[in-house]
């Protein structure tokens, strides 16, 4: 069984694709089989992967979703790379734009990204879906293809102000598309612990919103090392092996692994009592 977890947070710069990429390979390296979706216009995922002009691939998720609106056909492997560290990406890039535009004229406008998903994610343990800095067609399509979402927080801003729509979003999708989507937690990124300032939001966002979410044990510290992967087309596992980052996505890898365990475990029960 797969799940397919979206990482979003309209905000741009919260560590979205830099925890998409770590998190992604961290599992890889567990011996998962991992997809990574760029749903990103920017195409930064692609890029970061070592693909860096993504504009330039003669197949994207544009490509595919055009096809899927359009009801033609296309192999499930269309499209998909393979990175050395064994995660498979299926890349994004600018044509994601105009796809957004003609989402909304379309029939199932919500769903377009989760009939591709739903073809592919067999093949797969977890599929992520490095969402746009937004909230619109396109984060909304993620959602709806999505079991479960994570959200980068970036440590240096308090945000309870983008949280609540954020989350007010994930209810709406919720209610009226994807009833099954639940929220595997937040994440604070860049985390600077010799600051005070760092440490006041972990704890504000522990206080504020700890009873009703879950705020992952680990912290991504800042690190330069970690900002230095996205030019390398590496993850922090190769570029730094031995530093902060590496050692705190690992932990964090682990954390998600334990969720979709403990959840696979459920799910098995209550196939089993039926
Ligand atoms: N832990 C970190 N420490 C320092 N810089 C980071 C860290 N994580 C990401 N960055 C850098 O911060 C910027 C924004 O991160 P990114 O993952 O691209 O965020 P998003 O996808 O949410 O826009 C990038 O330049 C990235 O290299
Ligand atoms: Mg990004």
């Amino acid at each position: 069984m797969s799940k397919v977890i979206a990482i979003a947070n309209q905000k741009g710069g919260t560590g979205k694709t830099t925890t998409t990429v770590n998190l992604g390979i961290g599992l890889a390296a567990q011996g998962k089989k991992v997809l990574l979706v760029d749903a990103d216009a920017q195409g930064n995922l692609t890029d970061s992967l070592g693909y860096q002009e993504p504009d330039n691939l003669p197949i994207s998720l544009a490509t595919i979703l055009n096809k899927t609106m359009m009801e033609e056909t296309y192999e499930t492997n269309d499209g998909i790379l393979h990175h050395g560290e064994a995660v498979d990406l299926m890349p994004g890039n600018i044509e994601l734009s105009a796809i957004e535009v003609s989402l909304v004229n379309t029939m199932s406008r919500e769903t377009i990204l989760r009939t591709y998903i739903d073809a592919v994610k067999d093949k797969y343990d977890y599929v992520l879906i490095d969402c746009m800095p937004s909230l619109g067609m396109m984060t909304i399509n993620a959602l709806a293809a999505a079991d479960s979402v994570i959200i980068p927080v970036q440590a240096h801003y308090l945000p309870a102000k983008g949280m609540t729509q954020l989350l007010q979003t994930i209810a709406r999708v919720r209610r009226q598309i994807n009833p099954k989507l639940t929220i595997d937690g937040v994440l604070l990124t860049m985390v600077d612990n010799r600051t005070n300032f760092a440490k006041d939001i972990s704890f504000i966002l522990r206080r504020d919103y700890g009873h009703k979410l879950r705020v992952f044990q680990t912290e991504i510290p800042l690190s330069i090392r970690a900002a230095e992967t996205s030019a390398e087309g590496k993850s922090i596992y190769v570029h730094d092996p031995h530093g902060i980052a590496a050692k705190a996505y690992q932990a964090f890898t682990k954390e998600v692994q334990d969720i979709g365990e403990k959840q696979r475990k459920r799910q098995h029960q209550t196939d089993f009592s039926r």
